[in-house]
């Protein structure tokens, strides 16, 4: 996507051919700044810390990390050293995990001379594969707000809401969520998007926003409790949100708050897509109960980052000093309160059967 007239994708090669780059989106929105990672230290601190964050990147970034680690010691023992270690940095998008098991099926029976190029060529193509799922989730998604938007009297925009940011900047490009906004956007055709702030880290206020403003597509923030009482009013005509861990019935985790929205769209009858690409479903989950939910550190909830009027990035308290926080990260919107998963082969109910008629290739090895 386009920053300041800039083509950018989220992560790439530095110029020296093997030291990678991304954008600090712990800066965001106020700066624009990249980073370079050159070890696999600073691939797991770069997912740690939420310099890059968003199911699809934490995984090609892992895989760019596992690239790293092996240009310093390409034995075995280092290659799972460092898959623990970069396996270990956040617990619920499965894609970090995915992402690893690819990159070891690509060099594992390698010799040690040959890992390095053949694990920079996978984790090149995963991140071309990612841009091209998205870019299908898009043209997928896109069908379904047409039809909706058919539906709406002549010139009237269609009000979609999202939750965090699943957008490119969450992704390698186009963002799962967002790419059939783009794509309709790009078309002419009249969207505007609520974009829920998503405490505590506020990737909506500060991502969603700074994408969607970025590419020119109409945008309102509101504050995540506000999203039912839009839906109410029947100032919301669909909402699609991303995923971290989608297991085998449809079940979806996603960013804090995703269920809320998800119970109010049933309520008021708004139709409830979760954008996901392949890498994002866990085969080996039969529902979502067991998919692990990210506990943070509770200053994330007790304190707030922004710009001051003078133009400093400053860190507030807002409880009082010693209330105790709790930080669950994400939570689990059961398969039944999803209207439909919208994937890079099309859009499918939100239950086992409809993930299957999707990937049948899952049938022999996946729960029935
Ligand atoms: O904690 P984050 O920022 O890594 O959260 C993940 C997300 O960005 C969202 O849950 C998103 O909607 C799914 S990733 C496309």
């Amino acid at each position: 996507m386009r920053i300041n007239g800039r083509q950018y994708q989220t992560i790439w090669l530095s110029e020296d051919g093997w030291s990678v780059e991304i954008i600090d989106q712990t800066r965001l929105p106020h700066i624009f700044a990249t980073v370079r990672l050159s070890s696999l230290e600073d691939a797991a601190r770069a997912i740690r810390t939420m310099q890059v964050r968003g199911a699809p990147l934490i995984g090609v970034t892992a895989a760019y990390g596992l690239c790293l680690a092996l240009r310093s010691d390409a034995s075995d023992e280092a290659l799972n050293q460092a898959i623990d270690h970069l396996t270990s940095q956040r617990p619920t998008a499965v894609n970090l995990r995915w992402a690893l098991e690819e990159m070891q099926l690509a060099v594992r029976n390698l010799s040690r001379g040959s890992r390095v190029e053949a694990a920079y060529a996978r984790a090149a193509r995963m991140a071309r594969d990612d841009v091209e799922a998205n870019r299908a989730i898009g043209e997928h998604g896109l069908v379904l707000l047409r039809t909706l938007l058919a539906r709406k009297p002549a010139g009237t925009p269609l009000n979609v809401l999202t939750h965090c940011n699943a957008g490119w900047l969450a992704a390698v490009d186009w963002g799962t969520a967002t790419s059939p906004i783009y794509r309709a956007h790009d078309l002419g055709l009249p969207i505007h998007v609520w974009v829920g702030e998503t405490r505590p880290r506020n990737q909506g206020a500060a991502l969603t926003t700074f994408e969607l403003g970025a590419h020119g597509v109409p945008h309102t923030v509101i504050a995540d409790n506000a999203g039912g009482h839009l839906m109410q009013r029947g100032e919301v005509d669909v909402a699609i949100v991303g995923a971290d861990r989608v297991a085998a019935n449809g079940d979806a985790a996603n960013k804090i708050g995703t269920y809320l929205k998800a119970l109010a769209a049933r309520d008021t009858g708004v139709p409830f897509y979760v954008a996901l690409p392949y890498s994002t479903i866990d085969w080996s989950l039969e529902n979502g109960d067991q998919i692990p939910i990210e506990e943070r550190s509770c200053d994330e909830v007790l304190h707030m980052t922004g710009r001051t009027a003078a133009g400093d990035i400053a860190t507030v308290q807002i409880a009082p000093d010693g209330s105790p926080a709790a930080n669950p990260a994400f939570d689990i919107t059961p398969s039944r309160l999803i209207t439909g998963l919208i994937t890079e082969r099309g859009v499918a109910a939100a239950s086992a059967s409809g993930l299957l008629s999707l990937y049948p290739e899952r049938r022999a090895t996946g729960p029935a």
